[in-house]
């Protein structure tokens, strides 16, 4: 029998419990047919920080990277930690930590007639940029460092050309090197260079403000859109209001040269949403979407294509939250879903 999967199990602050509750039935669904997986269930979080001090034990890390294969991962952030250092230690440690550096979000329509007919997939570098965290602040005067090495460049450049060659489909490059002539500069350089190896892959680099307005006129015009760590998080948070908002939007974020056996982390593109957290009302479907991201990761497509059907089905059956104008809770929303897959 195949080794089983192991996965961490990470569902952190607010809504990413609530989301990770209906992700979860997900998976005891993929085993039951015959997906090999154990679970690890880690208490990080907002709460578990303030009960002890812990945010991210570097043993519980080294465990994590050493002897799971993936993390399904909810949302962290709470405003009893306004300096965000727990969310720094746990979910920055773990994308950089691990060398996350491809982080994939795709913004497809998830239910006929809804929206424009875009097809559009955000590679967005996840390990550095100004979430190196260097810099200072003095009286009247602060700096965030930002760092881009060619290395994790090219590796995000080269995850963004091979897609749109796979899937023939165009890829933009979003950057403000006429600004960042130093750090947006070296990704130019590194887009040319690859461009080049790619002659069949129709791909030209933008100024991001001028990319940001045609992607609002536009959205259909785009394909693979690859972007530093700062523009990726703001492009894709865009894109998900293409598809209805934060609740659905999904992401993975993986390391192409593999330095560790723990190479994949999934998690929806939101974060901890205090303004509606314990009032049932946040929408499930970009956790589960990742988790369908996870399984197709794993190599289990038909569990991938039978969740993301599922999720279109709820959909185009009126199965919504508030978030997409219904009235199901979360735990309905996530009934919806289970109730759509096959057996
Ligand atoms: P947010 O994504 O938490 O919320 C933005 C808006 O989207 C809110 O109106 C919220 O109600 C809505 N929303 C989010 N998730 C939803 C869901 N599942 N269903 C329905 N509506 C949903 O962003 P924010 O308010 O800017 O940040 C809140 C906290 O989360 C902050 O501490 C922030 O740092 C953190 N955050 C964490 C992650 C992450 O863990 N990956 C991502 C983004 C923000
Ligand atoms: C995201 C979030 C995070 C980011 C925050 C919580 C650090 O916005 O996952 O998109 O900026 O990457
Ligand atoms: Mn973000």
């Amino acid at each position: 029998m195949a080794k089983p999967v192991r996965i961490a199990i990470i569902p952190g602050d607010g809504v990413g419990g609530e989301v990770m509750s209906e992700a979860l039935p997900c998976l005891d669904w993929a085993r039951s047919r015959g997906r090999s997986m154990e679970t690890i269930s880690l208490p990080y979080g907002a709460s578990h920080y303030l009960a002890t001090g812990e945010t991210l034990p570097e043993a519980a890390f080294a465990q994590l990277r050493d002897r799971c294969d993936a993390v399904l991962f909810g949302a962290v952030g709470d405003s009893r930690i306004p300096d965000g250092r727990h969310a720094e230690e746990i979910l920055l440690r773990l994308r950089q930590g691990l060398e996350l550096t491809v982080n994939y979000r795709p913004c497809r329509p998830l239910m006929p007639g809804h929206g424009p007919d875009l097809d559009i997939e955000v590679f967005r570098e996840n390990t550095e940029g100004p979430y190196c965290l260097q810099g200072s602040t003095e009286p009247g005067r602060a700096v965030d460092l930002a760092i881009h090495t060619e290395p994790a460049i090219r590796r995000l450049l080269q995850a963004a050309f091979q897609r749109a060659a796979t899937r023939s489909r165009p890829l933009t490059l979003a950057h403000k090197a006429n600004v960042l002539k130093h750090g947006h500069g070296l990704w130019v350089r590194v887009f040319e260079d690859l461009r080049r190896e790619h002659p069949g892959v129709a791909a030209r680099a933008m100024h991001a403000d001028a990319l940001l307005c045609a992607l609002v006129q536009d959205p259909t015009a785009f394909g693979v859109i690859a972007a530093d760590n700062y523009l990726g998080d703001l492009i894709s948070d865009l894109c998900a209001a293409y598809l209805g908002g934060m609740g659905v939007a999904p992401s993975i974020s993986w390391a192409p040269h593999r330095p560790f056996r723990c190479s994949a982390l999934a998690e929806p593109v939101h974060g901890s949403a205090p303004d509606i957290a314990g009032k049932e009302l946040a929408n499930p479907v970009g956790m589960i979407l990742s988790t369908a991201l996870l399984f197709r990761h794993l190599g289990w497509k038909a569990e991938a294509d039978a969740l993301e059907g599922a999720v279109k089905d709820a959909l185009s059956d009126g199965a919504k939250t508030p978030d997409l104008g219904g009235t199901l809770t979360t735990a309905a929303m996530g009934r919806a879903i289970r109730d759509r897959l096959p057996s």
